[in-house]
This record gives C-alpha cells, structure tokens and sequence, in this order.
C-alpha cells in the first residue's frame, strides 16, 4: 500500500512586483537581489488574497486536476507560517470554502519545510488506513511578516499557495522522506513576537535573519537529506529525474547542486518569478514542472526542504 499523488495545483496573487519597483521604495537594487539570489520578481498579496484564499485557488486547481470532488477528502493539511487567524487553523477555514465536509483539517507549522512535514503526515495517515484521500497544502502571505525598511530580508519573500491530492494506491508514489529539526538554532531566522495578555504583538511581529549562517545551514543540511533518503531507498542519485529544492536562493541551489555533482538542469527554479514564498515554494515547483511538461508520469522526484526551527528534511517520490 502506498500513497500517490494524483493532483497538483498552485495560486499566485495577482500583483507581480518586479526588482525595479522596490528599488523606488527600498535602499537596493535590481543588480544586487538579481545577482546575490536569482530573483527577479514576486507575488504580493492584496487584502483579500489571504493564506485561506490563495490555498482554495491552489486546491482547486489540484482537486480539478485529480478529479477528485470536496466531498471526498477525507483529511485537509495545510502548512503555513502565515495562519489567517490565531486560531481556528487555516485548514478549518480552507475546508469551509472548499466544502469538504467530510473531511477533519489541520495545520502545520514548520516554516519553509511545512509542506513536506505535511506530506509526511500525510502519507503516515494514509499507510496506516486512517485516511484515503487527503488533500495536502502549502500556503503563506509571508510578505505580511516584512519589514519593508529592513533590506536584507524585504527582497527576498513573495507570497503563494500549492496543493496536492494525495490518495491511497497500489501505485508506489511517496517511497521515504526524511524529516529534521534542531531547535537550537531557533534564532537564526525567526519572528520573535509573542502575544501577552491580549495584545497582538509583544515584541517583533517581522522577520529577523542571519542571512550568512541560515545560507551555510541550508546548503549543508539539503545535502545531508538528500543522501539521507537515497540511503534509505537505496536509490543512486543518478536514478532522480528531478530534484524539488526550497526556494530561497538560486546560490543555494546552486551550491547544492555542485556538492551533490549533480547538473544544474534537474532542479526545478521557480524563484525568478516567485521569489521564496516559504511553505508554498515546492507545491508551486512541483505544479510548475508538471504544468509546463517537465515532470512526467513515473518520474522520480527528490522534495528537499529547509526552513526556521530549524528545520529540514526531503521526500522521495515517484509522481
Ligand atoms: O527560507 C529560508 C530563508 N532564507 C534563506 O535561505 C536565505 C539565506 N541567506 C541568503 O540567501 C543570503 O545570505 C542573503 C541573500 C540574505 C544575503 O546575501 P549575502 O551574500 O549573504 O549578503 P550579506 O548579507 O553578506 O550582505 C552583503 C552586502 C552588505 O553590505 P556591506 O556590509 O558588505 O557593505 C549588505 O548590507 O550586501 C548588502 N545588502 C544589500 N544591498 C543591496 C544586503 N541586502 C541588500 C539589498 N540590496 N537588498
């Protein structure tokens, strides 16, 4: 018994904002975020674009794909860092408009590596029987977290919504993740604020990053995870069509790709247009690739993920 992927979708908010622009609003330039990490524009949410929203979009499209009805979802998980209320979750909301009624929801919260964390529980939900069809989302208005003043964070996020239709099979789709978190470094990319006695935020409600340590960390953690899951299936490097990398920086793509001699031509990149849209960034690589005919039935895809925590991992899938 496994767990296949019978659905993909994703959803962009409408306004794209280009480098140019935020060189009128921001102290950079276009040279500098296109050079240092291979973005050009991205997506930023208006008012009405919440993460509830841009996830409905996104299942929508994956559930049309899939052919499969609201109705039927058995299980909704939904990653974000970016939750529209304090509380229900968002997938509680996403199930409302969705009108999957039959179905118990979810979020998780593990930062950028949310929808593979989602994915894992997914499968887990599905291998033990307690779930046949599950819809499994990552979603983030991020951009809501900026501080516009604050360059070295401001340029780089955009925000977005992927989906996938997750149901029980014959067909061998997820083969073996591997998922990691190392709280001590918690600090190094974060939101600090807090809520206390009702006041919204105590402390920063933005992000604060060390850029340099969560570079090293990302490009050294992807690679360890990445062997990690060929060791487990005991697949070579060699046998992966496509490998499905966090979107944060194409020079840790990059990076990556070179430690694991690999060519650059089997990541899938989206972050020329996307920017790194956090929890989304893989569902809407994954959507992409198979949309624009890459990624084809029975191809092997490595999932790789990092995010705050921290926390990583990656999946091994056949699509
Ligand atoms: O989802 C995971 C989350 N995030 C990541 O994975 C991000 C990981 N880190 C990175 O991608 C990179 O560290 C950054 C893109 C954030 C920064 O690149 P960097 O090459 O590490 O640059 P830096 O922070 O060392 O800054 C180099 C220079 C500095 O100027 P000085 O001190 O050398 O004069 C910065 O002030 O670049 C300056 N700088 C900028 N200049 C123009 C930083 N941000 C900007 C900017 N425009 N937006």
């Amino acid at each position: 018994m496994f767990a296949e992927i019978i659905g993909t979708g994703h959803c962009l908010p409408k306004q794209s904002v280009s480098n140019q622009d935020l060189e009128q609003t921001c102290n950079t330039t276009s040279q500098w975020i296109e050079g240092r990490t291979g973005i050009k524009h991205r997506h930023i949410a208006s008012s009405h674009e919440t993460t509830s929203a841009l996830a409905e979009k996104a299942s929508l499209n994956a559930l049309d794909d899939s052919g499969v009805s609201p109705g039927e979802i058995d299980l909704i998980i939904l990653g974000t860092t970016t939750p529209e209320k304090l509380f229900p979750a968002t997938a509680c909301l996403l199930q409302s408009k969705l009108g999957a009624d039959n179905a118990f929801a979810f979020d998780v919260q593990a930062v950028c590596s949310g929808f593979i964390y989602a994915l894992s529980i997914a499968e887990k939900y599905i291998l033990t029987g307690k779930a046949r069809t599950v819809l499994v989302v990552g979603a983030d208005v991020f951009t809501n977290l900026l501080d516009w003043n604050d360059r070295s964070t401001c340029v780089l996020f955009g925000d977005g919504a992927g989906a996938v239709v997750l149901k029980y099979s014959d067909y061998s789709g997820i083969l073996t993740d591997c998922l990691y978190s190392d709280g001590r470094y918690h600090d190094i990319l974060h939101v600090p604020g807090s809520i206390r006695n009702g006041t919204l935020i105590n402390g920063s409600g933005m992000v604060e990053m060390d850029g340099k340590s969560v570079f090293k960390f990302a490009v050294n953690s992807l690679y360890e995870a990445a062997n990690k899951v060929l060791d487990i299936a005991e697949l070579s490097i060699q046998s992966v069509d496509w490998f499905i990398p966090h979107q944060a920086n194409v020079r840790i793509i990059d990076a990556l790709a070179d430690k694991l001699c690999i060519q650059k031509q089997r990541f899938i990149v989206t972050l020329e247009n996307c920017g790194n849209t956090s929890a989304a960034s893989i569902p809407i690589a994954l959507d992409i690739g198979y949309r624009d005919g890459r990624i084809k039935k029975g191809d092997l895809i490595m999932l790789l993920a990092v995010g705050g925590g921290m926390t990583w991992g990656a999946t091994l899938l056949r699509f």
